[in-house]
């Protein structure tokens, strides 16, 4: 089956504003497929919408709300009712960073909402209607740094390690049903978001750090093929010396000296 065929008519992209989420759009669009595109800034929603329009030639709608509020997920099925959802991509994410403590437990409840209740919700609907039109695939964007325990960034990784396991298991599920689920365990990219981050020192990262659209070619790559990827050669053998070579609480330990070199100022 053709990408198109398998993933179309439209991909709803959440968190497409910019980086990442930007560059999925780009290229699906490039692959033929229409796009409904979620963030929160309508600007740069309405400028990507016409330079992907103007350049491939594909529909594009756009919505601007805030995917950490329950009611948003509402408007996103109301408005896609008549479309044909054939691949959602949930890209955005909320990831305070530094002591558990310095962040208000609001700040770590909204994080909660937009990294694992809306992902949840939006799997379930749209992929309720890709089980019943027999096609469709879902992408869940996660971090290397749910693997393990991973402190000053302890809420956002154990919000991602939902979505490791959530997306193995449908990908078991629907995987004979014509429904194929990924779960991209991304290490740090260039986005927008990861460089306003401030870190400080990478610890080595920074020669990990990869483009946007590397990322995205190795997931749209693999699915349909497997239920994770993880995108970079350097990743796949550092996640595997972490998760396999390491006893967890080395690598726990390891990774928190990581990222106390990044955030902790
Ligand atoms: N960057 C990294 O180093 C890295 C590493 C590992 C995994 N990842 C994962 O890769 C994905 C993208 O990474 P990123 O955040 O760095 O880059 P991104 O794709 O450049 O930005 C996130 C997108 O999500 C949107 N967004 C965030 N919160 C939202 C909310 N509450 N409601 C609606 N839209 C929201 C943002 O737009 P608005 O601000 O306009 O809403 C933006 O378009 C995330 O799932 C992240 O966990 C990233």
């Amino acid at each position: 089956m053709s990408f198109q065929t398998q993933y179309g008519q439209w991909a709803l992209v959440a968190g497409a504003s910019e980086g990442l989420g930007a560059c999925y759009a780009e290229e699906l669009a490039s692959r033929g497929l229409n796009l409904f595109l979620v963030a929160r800034r309508a600007e740069l929603l309405q400028t990507l919408s016409v330079h992907i329009s103007n350049t491939y030639h594909v529909q594009v709608k756009i919505l601007a709300l805030d995917l950490s509020l329950s009611e948003s997920i509402d408007h996103i099925l109301q408005a896609t009712n008549d479309l044909e959802i054939g691949l959602l991509i949930y890209n955005a994410a909320l990831s305070a960073v530094g002591p558990f403590q310095d962040t208000a437990l609001d700040a770590h409840i909204k994080e909660l909402n937009t990294n694992v209740q809306a992902p949840l919700n939006l799997t379930y609907r749209l992929g309720k209607r890709m089980l019943a039109q027999g096609h469709g695939g879902i992408v869940l964007m996660s971090s290397l740094s749910a693997f393990q325990g991973s402190a000053y960034i302890s809420t956002y990784a154990a919000t991602k390690a939902f979505n490791i396991v959530l997306a193995e298991g449908l990908w078991e599920e629907w995987r004979t049903q014509g429904v194929d689920v990924l779960v991209c365990v991304a290490g740090a990219i260039k986005t927008p978001n990861y460089l306003a981050s401030e870190p400080e020192k990478t610890g080595g990262l920074g020669d990990m750090t990869l483009e946007p659209a590397e990322v995205v070619f190795e997931a749209l790559d693999a699915l349909g093929k497997q239920p994770y990827v993880i995108p970079g050669r350097v990743n796949r053998i550092s996640s595997f010396v972490m998760r396999h070579l390491l006893p967890r609480k080395t690598a726990i330990k390891f990774m928190g000296r990581i990222l106390r070199g990044m955030y902790v100022k």
